[in-house]
């Protein structure tokens, strides 16, 4: 047997049983090869918490992958794919330092407590009226009827759009999800990601042009009065950085709600304890995100040689430091394949170094209240009908549907 056909059996991403509960393999992988090579990603995949978490503060990796990905294409497919390249290699989780932290000095303008503070309402709102369509119905779609449109909503006020536009705003992310979160290519996915960014960008040229003419008071208005000692944000960061946010503070945000309910829901005891105290909301939270969080994996590239736990990484090889499996690992979590809403310890699920995710005080609020006035509205409910499907990226870890019920209430009250 050759290295890569054993490699295979440790770890397949395209594999349905792994799709659908992967922690197996990332125990199997822990255990016997912390840096493993995995033929069918073509790169080393690392589970422990040792290697992960330094890793992502590591000056030896760079988080661009898009210049190494745009010099292996062709000529005519480089060109069919510019616009892509082009708007992604503006985004702060692809760029590396010094140019990161300018960018990213700029963008914590838009991420002051201030402005997430007042979204909160905003949040409450939004989740309140999700919860009254379905009240008097004793059963949902979790992912369709609530945990999708939240995020996708509260993005829109973020930024300032239409809430009539997050159905574009769907189909845009999907479209580039399937290139940006899928580390085995798939035929069709850079085309139908390239025509998605030419439109993301023509309608957030335009977002920026009208809010130029006329500020309000949202995210767009922080960025572009946003100043640091590299002066502004140019207009292709702007179009580039309203994009990110779109991208990647919706689908996550989405799959938090939806793994964390189903945790809730597999661990009844921990359900009652939360619905009996709300207080323990925002650790309950933090540990929905350790046990089964929606960002599986990080992607960097060596810079050089280098050799980590005993393995030689070549300079130009990919890396996959799999958060989820370091979440997971015994050294660094007390029996950690156990949901428990009072555990206390700081985990990997929003990254770790410079490109801590900025959104994590947005996604942390979106998902404590849609947690908390789910339990309190619709509680005590359950899930129905067969098991999840999973949704195939590495990226990503979210189902596709989730169908629970409840005790059916009048619409319009509100406990
Ligand atoms: C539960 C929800 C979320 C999770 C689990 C999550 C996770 C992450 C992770 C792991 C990173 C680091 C990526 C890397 O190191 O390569 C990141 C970066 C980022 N996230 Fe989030 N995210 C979430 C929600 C959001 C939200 C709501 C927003 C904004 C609206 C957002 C905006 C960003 C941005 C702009 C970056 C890039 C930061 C940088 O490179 O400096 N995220 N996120």
């Amino acid at each position: 047997m050759t290295g890569a056909e054993a490699a295979t059996l440790l770890y397949d991403p395209r594999d349905p049983a792994t799709i659908a509960d992967p922690y197996p393999a990332f125990r199997l992988m822990r255990e016997r090869e912390p840096v493993h090579w995995c033929a069918p990603l073509r790169g080393h995949v690392l589970t422990r918490y040792a290697e992960v978490r330094p890793l992502l503060g590591d000056p030896r990796l760079s988080a661009d992958r898009i210049t190494p990905f745009a010099n292996a294409l062709k000529p005519e497919e480089r060109r069919g794919a510019a616009a892509l390249i082009d708007m992604l290699t503006r985004w702060a989780v692809f760029v590396d330092p010094p140019d990161h932290t300018r960018l990213r000095r700029l963008l914590n303008a838009g991420f002051t407590p201030r402005a997430v503070e007042r979204l909160a309402p905003g949040v409450r709102l939004v989740v309140d009226r999700l919860i009254d369509k379905v009240a008097d119905q004793g059963r949902m779609d979790l992912i369709g009827d609530f945990a999708y449109p939240l995020p996708a909503t509260v993005i829109a006020i973020l930024i300032g759009a239409p809430a009539a536009d997050i159905d574009l705003f769907k189909k845009w992310s999907d479209d580039l999800a399937g290139f940006v979160g899928s580390a085995v290519a798939r035929p069709g996915r850079r085309e139908t990601a390239a025509r998605a960014a030419c439109d993301m960008a023509g309608y957030f040229r335009d977002l920026v042009a009208e809010r130029r003419a006329k500020p309000g008071d949202d995210i767009i208005d922080d960025l572009i009065a946003a100043r640091g000692a590299g002066g502004a944000l140019t207009e292709d960061e702007l179009v580039a950085t309203s994009v990110l946010l779109l991208f990647a503070g919706h689908e996550t945000t989405t799959h938090l709600i939806g793994n964390g309910v189903l945790a809730l829901l597999k661990h009844p005891r921990e359900m009652a304890k939360l619905s009996a105290k709300p207080e323990l909301m925002p650790r309950a939270v933090e540990e929905m995100l350790r046990y089964d969080g929606p960002v599986m994996a990080l992607t960097r590239v060596a810079r050089e040689d280098m050799e980590i736990a005993c393995k030689r990484i070549g300079a130009g090889e990919l890396l996959f430091l799999m958060v989820n499996a370091a979440n997971r690992d015994p050294a660094a979590f007390p029996d950690p394949d156990a949901f428990r809403t009072e555990r206390d310890a700081p985990n990997l699920a929003f990254g770790f170094g410079p490109h801590y995710c900025l959104g994590a005080p947005l996604a942390r609020l979106e998902a404590k209240i849609a947690v908390e006035r789910l339990l309190a509205r619709l509680g005590p409910i359950e899930a129905t009908g067969p098991a999840p499907e999973w949704q195939d990226t590495l990226v990503l870890r979210g189902m596709k549907e989730f169908r629970i019920a409840f005790r059916p209430a009048p619409a319009a009250s509100k406990s």
